[in-house]
């Protein structure tokens, strides 16, 4: 049965070269994956070849991992190695019929890295965002075609949750559409359609869950209360857990999005904004188990 709002299967073009623009940790688990299930070259860039080599490194690791757990054969890991390559030069991008860009979570700097990769791939390639609350539509509103850009929103840790939000703007064509649906299912994920409204669907009730447990922090509850009191109601992670799977710093921007787009119905935590400044906000056992805030952490919300 199609999901709602699907376009016609047959509509979708075959993705058989993957571009991903931006090496960081969420890049760089879902460039693993569309070489993994895909199995077509990935390419990956980001500003420099520092940050380049740091997420190529990761993959690497990841995909060590995978073959001790037998989960890649010693055939398959190697051939999922050699479809990586890590550059800074976009020209690489040419040939590519599928370029999905995870940089920096602010329109601006999405709109200009689109407007450097459009004269760079064919006019049929497909163009996909990541973004975790823009609005997509706003991302490619300087495109030259504007009906091949879709949302594609992975979530954290990409390897192990089943949810990709195919984000729909009014200009998406059905093809595209189609294309994403399409890649999502190759990927081994299910998709949702979403309208482009901030935060699309999960962000918006977890940026929720995010702001009140920064409120409780605010109003005087020790984290440690507001994390296991949580978990009896079934989350799998504790709120503050979970901030610091998906990184401080994107949460804090995903909270201001929709405080910005919902300011009555969002709580501004600048407490969020304080410990996503602080290198390690948590202090952790050696299992990894959030125990409290670090001392830095607390010293910085003079706790
Ligand atoms: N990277 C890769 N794999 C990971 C991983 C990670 N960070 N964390 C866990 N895994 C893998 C483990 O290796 C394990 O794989 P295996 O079966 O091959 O050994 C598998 O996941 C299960 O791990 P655990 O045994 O540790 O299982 P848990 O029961 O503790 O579950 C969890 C871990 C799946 C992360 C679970 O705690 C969970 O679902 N947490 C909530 C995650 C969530 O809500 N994510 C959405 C964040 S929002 C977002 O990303 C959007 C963005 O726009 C902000």
């Amino acid at each position: 049965k199609r999901p709602a709002g699907a376009p016609d299967k047959a509509l979708a073009k075959p993705v058989k070269k993957v571009g991903v623009i931006g090496a960081g940790l969420m890049a760089s688990q879902f460039a693993l994956l569309f070489a993994r299930k895909l199995r077509v070259p990935v390419l990956i860039t980001d500003l420099d070849q520092s940050r380049v080599d740091k997420g190529i490194s990761y993959i690497r690791g990841e995909i060590d991992k995978l073959e001790q757990k037998g989960r890649l054969s010693p055939d398959d890991a190697n051939q999922v190695r050699a479809l990586i390559h890590g550059t800074t030069d976009k020209t690489e991008y040419a040939d590519c019929d599928w370029v999905i860009e995870a940089v920096f979570e602010e329109l601006g700097v999405k709109q200009q890295v689109f407007a450097e990769i459009e004269p760079i791939i064919s006019e049929t390639a497909i163009l996909a965002t990541n973004t975790s609350s823009l609005s997509v539509h706003e991302i490619g509103a300087n495109l030259a075609h504007p009906e091949r850009l879709v949302g594609f929103h992975f979530f954290n840790p990409v390897a192990v949750m089943p949810l990709i939000e195919v984000v729909k703007t009014p200009d998406t064509d059905d093809a595209t559409l189609s294309t994403a649906m399409q890649t999502a299912r190759k990927l081994g994920k299910s998709a949702v359609i979403t309208a482009d409204r901030p935060g699309f669907v999960v962000n918006r009730l977890l940026a929720k869950v995010m702001g009140e447990a920064a409120r409780a922090l605010d109003e005087g509850t020790p984290m440690p209360v507001v994390e296991r009191a949580l978990a009896p109601i079934g989350l799998p992670m504790g709120p503050f857990e979970l901030i610091d799977l998906v990184g401080w710093k994107v949460a804090a921007h995903v909270q201001d999005t929709m405080v910005h787009a919902f300011p009555e119905r969002f709580y501004a935590s600048e407490n969020l904004h304080k410990l996503a400044e602080i290198e390690s906000p948590l202090s952790k056992t050696k299992m990894g188990k959030v125990e409290d805030l670090s001392k830095a952490a607390k010293k910085a919300l003079t706790l």
